[in-house]
């Protein structure tokens, strides 16, 4: 994006009529540049009135997830300082391993307005309609070994549910390993993929996908009784702005304590937001149990009690709550 489109986006005033002429000479740009900007940010969803003559004047600002408006007072050292954004992509995830690998920053994330093959954990779809959710993907260059790695998506799932409680009067809950709930329905999940050579981790793609101010009523019938959206658990629409930005606070946040002093410190909190304490699972995908979840161990592993009381300790795998 041309910076002279950013200048002019900032010298419109919300509910004020700023001439062009004032305008031009506030930015010191040529009043062609002016108009240029103008048009510009209209295809954009700017919500732009009037003409030069009569003044410019701002109305709603884009509810878009563009970069510079979500790096307007985002509060990171690094991650989302760079975003690559785009309307649309067949997944963030993917995009985000090719930039790492050709060397992309750890910070620098990938957004995208929809996805059209869009991923999730075990081989299924996400689905990413435009405009109304989160779709992101985050590239991490820790230096942890290859265990460590689903300890990230652990605390990416908490940080997200600490944004949501410090935006909204809600409290959302954990289900192990990285899914997010908003009372008994998923409203986030979380895919991180790791590159690793002889042995060491050389980056980790974190990927989100939050249902913001999506009607689950558009998902398909098997989706749509399990799945719910902020805006539907609220009541009402939010900003995906002031999410993704607090997101992007908070996990920088989490991720640095964890470089700093590993899993610990997070254990209690997410044992306390988790939605599986105590319940009677059944897992499947690898190792097969049933019993009764008893919390994680000190390496993020699940802890459950099987049908025979006998302590067993789950790595990876899909849990159905069963009782
Ligand atoms: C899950 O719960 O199964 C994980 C879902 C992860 C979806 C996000 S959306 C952004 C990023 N790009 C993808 O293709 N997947 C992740």
């Amino acid at each position: 994006m041309d910076l002279y489109h950013l200048q002019v986006l900032r010298g419109l005033d919300p509910g004020r009529r700023v001439s062009g002429w004032e305008l031009s000479r506030k930015l010191g740009l040529p009043a062609s540049a002016v108009s240029k900007s103008i048009g510009w940010l209209r295809t954009r969803n700017y919500q732009i009135g009037g003409g030069s003559a009569g003044g410019y004047l701002l109305g709603e600002r884009s509810s878009s997830l563009y970069p510079w408006e979500v790096s307007a007072g985002l509060n990171t050292s690094g991650f989302g300082k760079k975003i690559h954004f785009f309307s649309e992509l067949d997944s963030t995830n993917s995009l985000a391993f090719e930039l790492a690998l050709a060397g992309a920053s750890e910070g620098e994330a990938v957004v995208a307005e929809t996805q059209n093959r869009g991923r999730g954990r075990l081989d299924r779809v996400w689905i990413s309609p435009p405009g109304v959710n989160i779709y992101a993907s985050l590239i991490l260059r820790p230096r942890v070994a290859m265990e460590q790695v689903a300890q990230i998506s652990l605390l990416a799932a908490l940080a997200l549910a600490r944004s949501c409680s410090r935006l909204w009067p809600v409290s959302p809950g954990l289900k192990w390993p990285n899914d997010v709930f908003l009372g008994d329905k998923k409203v986030a999940g979380i895919l991180s993929e790791a590159r690793t050579e002889g042995g060491e981790v050389r980056f980790v793609v974190s990927g989100i996908g939050i249902n913001v101010n999506l009607d689950p009523g558009d998902l398909p019938g098997e989706v749509r009784a399990r799945a719910t959206s902020v805006a539907e658990f609220l009541g009402y629409p939010v900003s995906r702005l002031r999410l993704w930005r607090a997101f992007l606070e908070d996990f920088e946040e989490v991720y640095h304590d964890f470089l700093r002093r590993g899993l610990s410190p997070f254990l209690e909190e997410w044992d306390r937001r988790s939605i599986l304490k105590g319940r009677r699972v059944k897992v499947s995908g690898g190792q097969e149990w049933e019993g009764d979840v008893t919390g994680l161990d000190p390496s993020g592993a699940l802890r459950l009690n099987d049908r025979e009381g006998k302590p067993r300790v789950v790595l990876a795998g899909d849990i159905k709550v069963t009782m």
